[in-house]
């Protein structure tokens, strides 16, 4: 079967290395790729939302499969040109995607569907907005509607905050037509957890639990990034609350999506809030989280190519997803500067010893390869992942491979796990 996967992240990294390992894949392909997946796959030179030339390639190369990796080229309607064109794409079609392109559109299917989530409602008028912030009061969080890069919530402790941000979206257009609509919503209080389903249209499975640490210092501090590290499996998702995600907010979302004429095929990436009255979405988005992809991909045990595949031809009920049952921990280098600004041009060395340590795989980011040397050219660079029999093992055996990495520029977080270290602990006591 001849396979092209579309991103240059680590989350295309681990899934690439993932699908190269199944015996079903005779070909691969990378678009655009980095300077990590040249070494497993054909690396072609079209960026992730080129959708008409992602498109002509894989009609020009007979792919027989493409695995849509962002959310970028979903919402634009990569899977619907692809299924257009009589390939089989993994990912869902542009209007199932908009459960993550739309927020307004996330909280209606919550609404009329009894999805528990925050309390909310969705504005286009300024002074509408405001005076819903008037007579709700503080705590309480905005959110510009579409796509703002994983910046467009502001979490408001004053009155004030809160006439700020909704003056940022809807007046100063900081977030341009993202903010146009906006959602104010209830202040949630509880423990953060994601959960992926993997989505056939008609039925989930869910994945192993994984967590990632969205804060860019240690302690959980500092500005918000897109992710500096993750593990699964993360120990607040025990069986029973397992269970209650998936009767209480996955499966009402399929049966909701699939009614409302936009089934969705793919995966479905859950953030939410584990409030003391159970769990609550926070948001979905409609593809792998990154990088907590990377630390699943390295515990899965059944084949990748055949799971995704399932999943795109609507036959998930004839599959069994199976996991090693090694904890994995992937830890995030990233450019000094990164969330804001940042340089580019950089080498790094080091990560073919790094690798040498068992267990240990280096999946890249923002990687290129410039002769003989590797280039940072991005914000989040490296992916350092290990496996451990427990998360406190794969944390020692990342932290040691990163240590091997020689990368001036680059830094990371020394505290990757910390939360599923110290529960495995306090529940073995
Ligand atoms: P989102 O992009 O919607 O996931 O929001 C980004 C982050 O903001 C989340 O990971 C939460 O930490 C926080 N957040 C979003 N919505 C709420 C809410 N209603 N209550 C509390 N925290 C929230
Ligand atoms: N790790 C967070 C995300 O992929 O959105």
């Amino acid at each position: 079967m001849r396979v092209l996967v579309v991103g240059s992240g680590g989350r295309e990294h681990a899934l690439t290395w993932a699908i190269a390992k199944s015996p079903r894949c005779s070909s691969l392909y990378c678009a655009p790729g980095n300077g990590g997946i040249t070494n497993i796959a054909e690396c072609v030179d079209i960026k992730a939302d080129d959708i008409d030339a992602i498109v002509a390639f894989a009609k020009e190369k007979k792919i027989d499969f493409v695995v849509i990796g962002p959310e970028g080229p979903l919402v634009m309607g990569l899977a619907d040109q692809l299924t257009a064109a009589g390939i089989t794409a993994f990912g869902p079609s542009a209007g199932a995607a908009m459960i993550e392109g739309s927020k307004a559109r996330m909280k209606d299917l919550c609404a009329k569907y009894d999805i528990p989530t925050a309390q909310y409602a969705c504005f286009k008028d300024f002074h509408a907005a405001k005076a819903y912030i008037d007579s709700h009061g503080a705590p309480i969080v905005v959110k510009a509607d579409g796509l703002a890069g994983g910046k467009g919530v502001i979490l408001c402790h004053t009155k004030s905050e809160a006439y700020a941000a909704i003056n940022q979206m809807m007046i100063e257009k900081k977030f341009k037509n993202a903010g146009g609509k906006v959602v104010i919503e209830e202040f949630m209080e509880g423990e953060e957890a994601s959960f992926f389903a993997l989505l056939d249209g008609k039925i989930a499975l869910p994945l192993a639990s994984a967590q990632d640490h969205k804060a860019a210092f240690d302690g959980d501090k500092g500005p918000n990034t897109g992710g500096m590290g993750a593990y699964t499996p993360a120990p607040i998702l025990n069986k029973k609350l397992t269970k209650e995600v998936m009767e209480t907010i996955i499966e009402p979302t399929i049966i909701g999506m699939a009614k409302e004429g936009t089934p969705f095929k793919g995966v479905l990436y859950a953030g939410l809030m584990i409030t003391e009255n159970g769990p609550k979405l926070i948001e979905y988005n409609c593809r792998f989280g990154d990088p907590e992809c990377q630390p699943l991909m390295m515990r899965l045990k059944s084949d990748a190519l055949e799971i995704l595949l399932a999943a795109a031809e609507g036959r998930l009920d004839s599959v069994e997803i199976e996991w090693h049952k090694d904890a994995a921990l992937s830890i995030v280098m990233a450019a000094r500067g990164y969330p804001g600004m940042f340089g580019k041009g950089s080498e790094i060395t080091g990560i073919k010893a790094a690798e040498k340590i068992r267990g240990v795989t280096v999946f890249h980011a923002g990687t290129r390869v410039d002769g003989d040397r590797l280039i940072a050219i991005g914000g989040r660079v490296l992916n350092v992942t290990a496996i451990g029999c427990d998360i406190a093992e794969a944390q020692k055996n990342a932290y040691k491979a990163i240590r091997m990495i020689n990368w001036k520029e680059g830094f990371y977080r020394t505290d990757i796990g910390w939360r599923a270290v110290k529960k495995t602990i306090q529940n073995t006591k």
